[in-house]
């Protein structure tokens, strides 16, 4: 009988996420169910939302839960109710929740092999690069959807904080295909040289936490808008940047916060300055917890051909990928991930 590794997790841990995780080892099915599909998976992606699963934050988690939201993978058996909608030897992104459909939990992807329902999978048009195949739906479909959302276009404005981040570095590519503007906080001057010679663009700006840098990015910032207002954000980073960003923004703006790369819950909102006085919008948003269970699977798939075809044509990509770990040492991949100068997205090679 043939075996397969997998991370497992049998606890949550809020302080420490790195390390819950363990290698298992189970059978590779050898009978596939008719709706079934089973994919080899040949590397995985370690994303803030793995840490926050392994923290116990996260809906849909059921213990004992093998790690990991996307991977890229390749089909190698189907189940016969599927024949005519994969092929064996297809290159496929791999969610360990479900992209469509109804889900209520989590499989996850960090293993050599998963045997998957149509809904968990996403055949990876040719042309398109494993590297970016693999992060579709996270830091791809996440700021797309929001760009959907929002309807924003030419001539409108977008902050962004964590700029810097993958997501960040989509963002401002889909700034630049649907012609509005992003104005880019990031907390460091590397970022900040990085995305400047990587994108041509002269809209970012440092903000590190302390007052003499808020202050010196919201001198330029008004001076780089000659005052036109904010109308639409996207906060990742919660506490002081969260309140930065919210000093930032309106009248009229409606700010998405999707991410806690602070680790701080908290962003401290005045009811009469930043809400009534300027009738701004404050919004969660979050693609698993919401978005992939309320949007209707047919404007998911639009959204995902869309976006099969900006990046085929070049006008969207990702990053360099970053350190790759193998699966037994996925608790050092996740430390890693949290290092503040890693060079790109953790990888961990499954198969
Ligand atoms: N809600 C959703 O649906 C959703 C979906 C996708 C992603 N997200 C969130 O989006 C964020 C970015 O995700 P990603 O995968 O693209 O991350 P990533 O590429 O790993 O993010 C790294 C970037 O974030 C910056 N950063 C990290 N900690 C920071 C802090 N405390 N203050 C300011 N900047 C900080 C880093 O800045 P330096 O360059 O200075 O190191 C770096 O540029 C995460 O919060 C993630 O949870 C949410």
């Amino acid at each position: 009988m043939q075996t397969a590794r997998q991370v497992v997790y049998r606890r949550f841990d809020a302080q420490d996420p790195a390390g819950v995780f363990e290698l298992g080892e189970v059978p590779v099915p050898e009978e596939v169910a008719p709706g079934e599909v089973l994919v080899r998976i040949a590397f995985a992606l370690v994303h803030p939302c793995d840490a926050a699963c392994a923290m116990g934050v996260v809906n849909g988690v059921e213990l004992p839960a093998v790690g990991g939201l996307e991977a890229l993978g390749v089909i190698e058996k189907i189940g016969t109710a599927l024949t005519d909608r994969f092929e064996v030897g297809q290159r496929v992104h791999v969610c360990g929740t479900h992209v469509f459909g109804r889900w209520k939990t989590w499989r996850g992807v960090w293993r050599e092999y998963a045997l998957c329902p149509p809904e968990a999978l996403i055949p990876v048009p040719d042309g398109v690069p494993d590297d970016i195949a693999a992060q579709l739906v996270v830091n791809i479909l996440t700021p797309y959807a929001m760009v959907k959302e929002m309807g924003i276009g030419p001539g409108d404005l977008l902050l962004q904080t964590a700029a810097g981040s993958v997501l960040g570095q989509v963002m401002i590519q889909l700034g630049q295909a649907f012609g509005f503007t992003t104005v880019n906080v990031v907390r460091r001057q590397e970022t900040a040289d990085m995305l400047t010679s990587r994108f041509g663009i002269d809209t970012v700006f440092v903000y590190d936490g302390t007052n003499a840098s808020a202050a010196a990015a919201e001198k330029a910032i008004g001076e780089r808008l000659a005052g036109t207002p904010i109308r639409f954000a996207i906060e990742a980073v919660s506490g002081q940047t969260g309140r930065f960003c919210l000093d930032l923004v309106g009248p009229e703006a409606v700010v998405y916060f999707y991410g806690i790369l602070s680790g701080d819950l908290m962003v401290p909102v005045d009811v009469v300055s930043d809400l009534a006085m300027k009738n701004n919008t404050l919004k969660g948003w979050s693609i698993q917890e919401t978005w992939m269970r309320k949007t209707p699977d047919e404007v998911k798939r639009r959204y995902i051909d869309e976006l099969w075809e900006l990046i085929q044509e070049g006008k969207v990509t990702t990053p360099p990928l970053g350190e790759r770990f193998p699966l037994e040492r996925a608790g050092e991949a996740m430390t890693a991930s949290f290092r503040q100068d890693k060079p790109g997205k953790i990888v961990l090679v499954c198969t």
